[in-house]
């Protein structure tokens, strides 16, 4: 571990002094179709995987009928075992790549897109220059060149664009995918592999009569977050995924914009949760449902075993209170009069009733916290097998607030939504505008605690539910408080929260706090901290940390 966080920074070193091209592997059809590198591979960083990927508009199939215009990554492997890739030839998904923890991976990215963009390593924990901060974004005919070693542990970990102000619009696009690491410790297990493992990414998207994809960028729609009507899985509606009579380990990915998910199967039995974030848990968990927010990611552990051929399942969404608290029931000049609880049930009502005027917006017909079905299960298939669930998965060594560097003075960082503005601490994200409270010491562990309305004031106009995801080392959740005019909708969502294991990214519900115990090892530089409601996240709910 220390050789290689001593060869990433002398690498790091090298980046900053070289700003010049021409090394022999870069990609020949680049160069004629004249590109411009603004990155090039480093002689010393011998890659055992190697994947060109690049951005590009497409249309793919989605819903009968026209194709959809879409924004898509094609990756094709330079070096690497089979499986590395695969392309999700067909739908607006990028690449699924599968690493090894101790693989050297070179990605390199070449956008051919009308805009500006850059793709970020969501849950990785890579060096800062390696990690896809907006202020890497590249133009149309350039390129990036990632390098690092896969240092997590297995998990389910995906990738997006990261672009300054339009990560939303661009993810919606496509511009999203997953990675998956695996490691021994996980091998020796004996969890459901292969057919057995299912990715399943979770996406709503709105499109129009002609097919096409729905993005308004209406300020209503950017403080709540884009809610789309159509549920996707792997980016296909309907999804059914047929299984045979074993244990199966399925990924469920959150990677929609803002809609927050509350997992259930429809029949009552319970999800045996395996993994979250930052790979598997210590133990598994069941849970009654289980809340899957923006960023997040969840591993449950399914036997249809027991099950005849026929049966039919239904993962679904369930009703739950996102409501606020408070509130002036008044935003965009006073359009939307009324009580408090806008961002609850009773919104898209409102909007729905055209309160909003002209039906310019495109409203959801699929509320936040109503009852939809997200997939199907088909038992198709009489398979003998073992399917006994590990009783234990993997050591988990739990952080102790008292080793924290800053143990009697946690770093708080208060949540809020202004009019037109998302906040953090009640600043707005800026391109390196680092603040002396932002300031971390390297090799430190930190403890941070996520305010959304618990002190009881108003953080600003209104109380919106927060997925907070810190960018490099996963961290551990130490404890949830809820403020008590809080509790009744706050108990709607409890039981569906998974506060073991390593997480990346947390729900902070409205008047809540959540205190993590968060590692900032190896790597100096600026990471991110945002809200992963893409559309806070560009409307400002963002900022940096600097690691020095
Ligand atoms: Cu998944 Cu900074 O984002
Ligand atoms: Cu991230
Ligand atoms: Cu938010």
């Amino acid at each position: 571990m220390k050789t290689t966080t001593n060869l990433q920074r002398r690498k790091l070193l090298k980046y900053a002094a070289m700003g010049i091209a021409g090394a022999a592997t870069y990609p020949a059809w680049a160069q004629t179709a004249g590109f411009t590198r603004v990155n090039t591979p480093s002689a010393d960083f011998l890659p055992d995987v190697e994947i060109e990927l690049t951005m590009n508009t497409a249309d793919v199939a989605i819903l009968n009928g026209e194709k959809t215009h879409v924004w898509k990554v094609t990756g094709k492997v330079i070096t690497g075992p089979s499986g590395v890739l695969d392309n999700n030839e067909g739908t607006y998904l990028a690449p699924t790549l599968r690493f090894k923890k101790g693989q050297r991976v070179r990605l390199i990215l070449n956008n051919n897109l009308p805009a500006q963009s850059i793709l970020h390593w969501h849950g990785l924990h890579v060096p800062a220059n390696m990690d896809g901060n907006p202020m890497y974004a590249i133009n149309r005919g350039e390129t990036y060149i990632y390098e690092f070693e896969i240092l997590n542990r297995a998990g389910t970990y995906f990738y997006h664009s990261h672009a300054h102000g339009v990560t939303a619009r661009q993810v919606y696009s496509g511009l999203a995918g997953l990675l998956i690491v695996s490691d021994d410790q996980e091998q020796a297990l004996n969890l459901p592999s292969g057919n057995l493992d299912v990715p399943l990414v979770i996406q709503d998207r709105s499109f129009d009569g002609q097919n096409q994809l729905v993005y308004s960028g209406h300020m209503m729609q950017r403080m709540q977050g884009f809610l789309g009507d159509q549920i996707l899985v792997n980016g296909r509606p309907d999804f059914v995924l047929p299984v045979a009579t074993r244990a199966y380990r399925l990924r469920l990915v959150n990677g929609s914009n803002s809609r927050i998910y509350k997992l259930a199967w429809n029949d009552g039995t319970p999800i045996t949760v395996i993994g979250v974030d930052g790979g598997l848990l210590a133990a598994p968990e069941q849970h009654p449902y289980v809340m899957l927010a923006p960023g997040e990611r969840v591993d449950a552990w399914m036997d249809f075993s027991g099950r005849a051929l026929g049966t039919e399942l239904t993962l679904r969404s369930i009703p739950f209170d996102a409501a606020t608290h408070g509130g002036m029931g008044m935003m965009g000049g006073g359009m939307m009069g009324g009580r408090g609880g806008m961002m609850g049930h009773g919104m898209g009502g409102m909007m729905r009733g055209g309160m909003m005027g002209g039906g310019m917006m495109s409203v959801s017909t699929l509320p936040s916290g109503s009852d939809y079905p997200i997939l199907k299960i088909r038992v198709t298939k009489k398979e003998q097998g073992d399917n006994t669930l590990p009783k234990t998965l993997t050591p988990i060594t739990t952080f102790q607030v008292k080793n924290a560097a800053n143990a009697s003075n946690p770093r708080t960082i208060a949540l809020s939504m202004e009019h037109m503005s998302a906040l953090l601490n009640g600043r707005s994200y800026k391109m390196d505008d680092v603040q002396p409270d932002e300031i971390i010491p390297v090799n430190s562990l930190q403890l941070i605690e996520f305010d959304n309305g618990f002190d009881g004031g108003m953080h600003g106009m209104m109380n919106m539910p927060h997925p907070m995801h810190l960018h490099g080392e996963q961290f551990q959740i130490v404890k949830r408080e809820v403020s008590p005019r809080s509790q009744d909708s706050y108990t709607t969502v409890a039981s569906g929260f998974i506060n073991g294991g390593w997480k990346d990214t947390v729900l902070v519900m409205p008047g809540e706090k959540v205190t993590i115990l968060k590692p900032f090892n190896d790597f100096k530089g600026l990471f991110m901290y945002h809200c992963h409601n893409l559309e806070h996240e560009d409307l400002g709910m963002m900022r940096d940390f600097l690691i020095k």
